[in-house]
């Protein structure tokens, strides 16, 4: 049986597959893409010409390490594929994002792609989306407010992020309400509420936007929903 993160490690490997030569390709973050930057890396050693668009500063440090040639969102039109991780994934390939804090810069790069592939391990499968703290990017300045909006609309505990003692800082110098809703009816319409209330950046549900999700399984399968 694969451990968690050789399954991670296959779903990359099979995704790699499909970057093809002059290609412009959206990298996503987390430990599932890390494999992904590894191989796109192996790939890149033999030949293999293509533009990365990196969701993160950390998936930049990455890709670079590994010669992968780096672009700007800013300097392209359209991205060719996006291949990203997730943090829960409905039926209908609804998704929560944002576990590793990089859900602004993901949802613009996803929104930039013809093609988004999501890659998980089985876990990340679930009925309803909601069980994993939905994360909520926000202005530092009046985040309680955010905070305070939260508990009385939704009833929701918004518990901000921290790291080594003091609040997560994103890549875009945000700080990150982590949401317990437990289970999420709607996230087509609790997206665009969330996203009304004044200080709130983004959040993580990213509704409509993956094309495809290739999930990987203890056994070794793999199957794409
Ligand atoms: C980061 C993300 C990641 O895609 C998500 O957290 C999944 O990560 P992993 O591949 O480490 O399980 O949204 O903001």
């Amino acid at each position: 049986m694969l451990t968690q993160d050789e399954i991670k490690q296959l779903v990359a490997i099979q995704a790699a597959q499909l970057v093809q030569n002059n290609m412009i390709v959206g990298i996503g973050s987390g430990s599932t893409v890390y494999w992904l930057i590894m191989e796109l890396g192996k790939r890149v050693k033999k030949g293999l010409l293509f533009q990365a668009i990196p969701t993160s500063k950390k998936t930049a440090a990455l890709a670079a390490q590994q010669n992968i040639p780096l672009a700007e969102l800013n300097d392209v039109n359209l991205i060719d594929l996006t291949i990203d991780g997730a943090d829960e994934i409905d039926p209908n390939l609804q998704m929560i994002k944002g576990g590793g804090g990089a859900l602004l810069q993901e949802k613009m790069v996803a929104a930039a792609s013809r093609e988004l592939l999501i890659l998980a391990d089985h876990s990340k499968l679930v009925q309803h989306l909601g069980e994993f703290p939905l994360p909520l990017e926000v202005i530092p300045f009046g985040w309680k407010q955010v905070q305070r909006e939260i508990r009385e609309t939704y009833q929701v505990e918004a518990v901000l992020r921290m790291l080594n003692d003091q609040p997560f800082v994103s890549d875009h110098g945000h700080y990150i309400l982590d949401c317990h809703f437990r289970k999420i009816e709607n996230p087509d319409i609790l997206t665009y509420e969330l996203n009304g209330i004044p200080g709130v950046v983004d959040n993580g549900l990213f509704v409509n936007m993956a094309d495809l999700a290739l999930i990987g399984f203890p056994d070794g399968r793999t199957e794409t929903m």
